[in-house]
């Protein structure tokens, strides 16, 4: 049975939902390596040696919404808000750029003090100054909005279904909803945006079917990136006390799904490598991963932007953690990529 899932890998099959809750169940070590080699050599031959670096802004904690699962969720009163100026936004995407950044990526909460003009305003001004591509990762705006943001010069959007279990998506989104979510990234699409989604690996109440059905949807969806993370439980939130998502359940998580995307740019996340601060991130470059989203916002507000707690914090500057992280990449004997890292979806 497993031999022929297997088989079915190596021959670049397609593999249905029954065989990826099986590939998801293993727990012998032989079994588990050669499925991570497997995903290594498919990240080997669809996206080759390159590791994509992406520079990170978290540039706004404050957030309208009241996910479960979330640190920075409005209903958390303890968390200390902060919000960038554009000043210091124009400042950070420069110092990223001179850093060797070809991508940076703007993220916040759901903050409302970021209008449509405050947006597109900030990417015309980062566009203008700078030779990079633009991902935002803002959460949920109109279709206009999203039209309009992506007419100024951001290339691509990055927002999460964090699970495809609709049930269970609605009992930890008290303010969201999962048939509007996938429209979301349908209309992005169509406007023109690279688009990427994600989940979480081991927020209660998921299952492997749930994280089965969550790979189909990667490539129904034909995303451009997927970035997939353990669920780290935050105590100021309604999940306090629940277990946090294993290591393991998501490097196997990956695996498949650089098996089932072949080409989709895939990051060793932040919360991976803040469960396994030794070699998570390694790891995960070595089975299928492709792409390390540094932070480069600047240290003062690091430690506020607390969506899971011991978020890796290294206390270290965008320049220290560039050359950190390179050092890592090409002691692998990867490469580092220094074009924009665009789309490589085969539609
Ligand atoms: N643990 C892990 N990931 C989290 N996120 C939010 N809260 C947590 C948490 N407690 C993730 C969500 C969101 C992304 C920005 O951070 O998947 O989309
Ligand atoms: Fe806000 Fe995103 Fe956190 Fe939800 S996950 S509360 S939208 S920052």
């Amino acid at each position: 049975m497993l031999k022929e899932i297997f088989h079915k890998i190596e021959h670049e099959y397609n593999l249905n939902k029954e065989n990826l809750v099986t590939l998801l169940s293993l727990e012998n070590p032989d079994d588990l390596a050669l499925l991570f080699s497997l995903a290594d050599r498919c990240r080997r031959k669809y996206v080759g040696e390159d590791v994509h670096l992406r520079g990170l802004i978290e540039f706004s904690n404050y957030c309208r919404k009241n996910c479960h699962y979330c640190g920075i969720r409005r209903g958390n009163q303890k968390a200390q808000r902060y919000r960038m100026t554009k000043k210091e936004i124009l400042i950070t995407v420069s110092t990223a750029e001179k850093l060797g950044y070809k991508t940076v990526v703007l993220q916040s909460g759901e903050d409302t003090y970021f209008t449509i003009e405050r947006m597109t305003d900030l990417i015309k001004e980062i566009k203008k100054q700078s030779d990079v591509a633009l991902t935002l990762s803002i959460g949920e705006r109109s279709n206009e909005d999203y039209q309009r943001m992506y007419q100024a010069g951001a290339n691509r959007f990055l927002l999460r279904f964090e699970t495809s279990n609709q049930d269970l998506y609605q009992k930890l989104h008290p303010d969201s909803n999962y048939e509007e979510r996938m429209t979301i990234l349908r209309r992005l699409k169509e406007i023109g945006y690279q688009v990427g989604s994600g989940i979480m690996v081991g927020i209660p109440g998921q299952t492997k079917e749930d994280l089965a059905a969550d790979i189909l949807k990667f490539k129904e969806l034909e995303l451009d990136m997927v970035g997939i993370g353990p669920y780290i439980c935050h105590q100021n939130t309604p999940l306090v006390g629940s277990p946090n998502g294993t290591v393991e359940m998501t490097f196997k998580t990956i695996a498949l799904t650089r098996i089932v995307t072949r080409t989709a740019y895939i990051p060793a996340t932040t919360a991976l490598a803040t469960l396994s601060p030794k070699d998570g991130r390694k790891k995960a470059l070595q089975l299928g991963a492709n792409v390390v989203m540094p932070n480069v916002t600047p240290l003062k507000y690091q430690a506020f932007y607390d969506i899971y707690p011991a978020k890796e914090y290294s206390g270290e500057d965008a320049e220290q953690n560039y050359h950190k992280i390179s050092k890592e990449i090409l002691a692998m004997g990867r490469l580092i990529s220094h074009d924009y890292g665009h789309s490589l979806m085969i539609p």
